[in-house]
């Protein structure tokens, strides 16, 4: 049976915070190391340019992203890493598919729903503020998807719709031209919790309630400190259940550390003491990836480097498909 292929895409237009972490970095980096599988990870900078029109932030969080996946352990030996504007077949079997792609799926998309939605509620025109990459976002990620034939794509409950266009377009060109592609699933994983933020809400960039992944020490005490809580006295029963506190605890603790912590709620246990804990346990497992997310934040070159190793494997995979391509379509040398 062929191997399974495991993809996914990080979008580089924001610094990683907890929720990634938990929700996705971590995960991903254990499978790699698995070894049951064939992993691509990758810097999804083009899909950044949807949303963020400022290259500076765009630069910033590349070389963030890719230090921070360095510095908790992936071995671009191990994984595919790679830098997707560096590989231009990404972008040329994006516009293949787009041919290929039913614009009333497209309609349907949530993104570009959710944005129609925000401006209809505000009296705007509907496309107010869309911009085509938007539009078509979900044929740019079937074009990372199918380009390396992936099986299984990690990936939050936002993100399945797009897995199942990427499907639904490989059908589509299978059918009408050759069998070039492997249908890929969503795999959501079940204990993928969403972090709560500093509010409460989803831990999200867009909520400016997030808690960045390497920030110092004492930001991070900081950040912790700001957790949102009740005004419940020390001695006083606290429902775990409805915690922000908690929740992070139990998304870094074993399952023993979570039930005595539990318990410890259920005593009463000071906010301050919680969240002293909680900083400790969190600062524990970051400490010694954070020494190293700073040595590579101070060597771009060595970065780069990794990340052009990368893409040379990756361009392996990717020039011959879109060769098959191009064949299928009719576009080849005149003969
Ligand atoms: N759109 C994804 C997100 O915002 C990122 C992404 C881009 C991706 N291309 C991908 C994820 C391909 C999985 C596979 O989270």
């Amino acid at each position: 049976m062929a191997k399974e292929r495991v993809l996914t895409g990080i979008t580089t237009s924001g610094t990683p915070h907890l929720g990634n972490y938990v929700g996705a970095i971590r995960p991903a980096i254990a499978a790699s190391h698995q070894g049951s599988s064939d992993t691509f990870f990758f810097l999804a900078d083009y899909h950044a340019l949807i949303k963020c029109q400022d290259p500076a932030l765009v630069r910033q969080s590349s070389k963030e992203i890719a230090a921070t996946w360095l510095a908790l352990g992936l071995d671009p030996e191990e994984a595919v890493f790679y830098r997707q504007s560096d590989i231009p077949e990404i972008t040329e079997l994006s516009w293949v598919l787009s041919c290929n792609a039913a614009k009333g799926l497209m309609n349907r998309a949530h993104a570009y729903k959710a944005a129609v939605q925000v401006n209809q509620e505000s009296d705007n025109d509907p496309d107010y503020a869309v911009n085509m990459g938007l539009f078509s976002y979900p044929v740019l990620m079937a074009a990372d998807i199918l380009m390396f034939n992936a099986t299984n794509i990690p990936v939050g409950k936002d993100q399945i719709q797009h897995v199942e266009m990427a499907r639904d377009i490989a059908q589509r060109f299978n059918h009408n031209f050759a069998d070039v592609f492997t249908l890929p699933e969503a795999v959501v994983g079940e204990d993928a919790a969403v972090l709560l933020g500093l509010d409460g809400r989803k831990m999200s960039k867009s909520y400016k309630n997030t808690i960045p992944l390497f920030e110092s020490e004492k930001k991070l005490r900081k950040s912790i400190n700001k957790i949102k809580t009740n005004l419940l006295e020390p001695g006083e029963a606290k429902d775990p259940d409805d915690s922000t506190v908690f929740q992070l605890w139990s998304a870094f603790a074993s399952p023993a550390e979570t039930q005595r912590m539990r318990d410890d709620f259920l005593d009463g246990i000071a906010w301050g003491e919680a969240k002293k804990q909680l900083f400790e346990l969190i600062n524990g497992e970051l400490s010694e990836a954070r020494l190293r997310y700073q040595a590579l934040m101070d060597d771009p070159a060595y970065i780069e480097g990794v990340l052009q190793a990368g893409a040379e494997k990756a361009r392996a995979y990717s020039v011959p498909l879109m060769d098959k391509v191009r064949e299928a379509v009719g576009i080849s040398a005149i003969s």
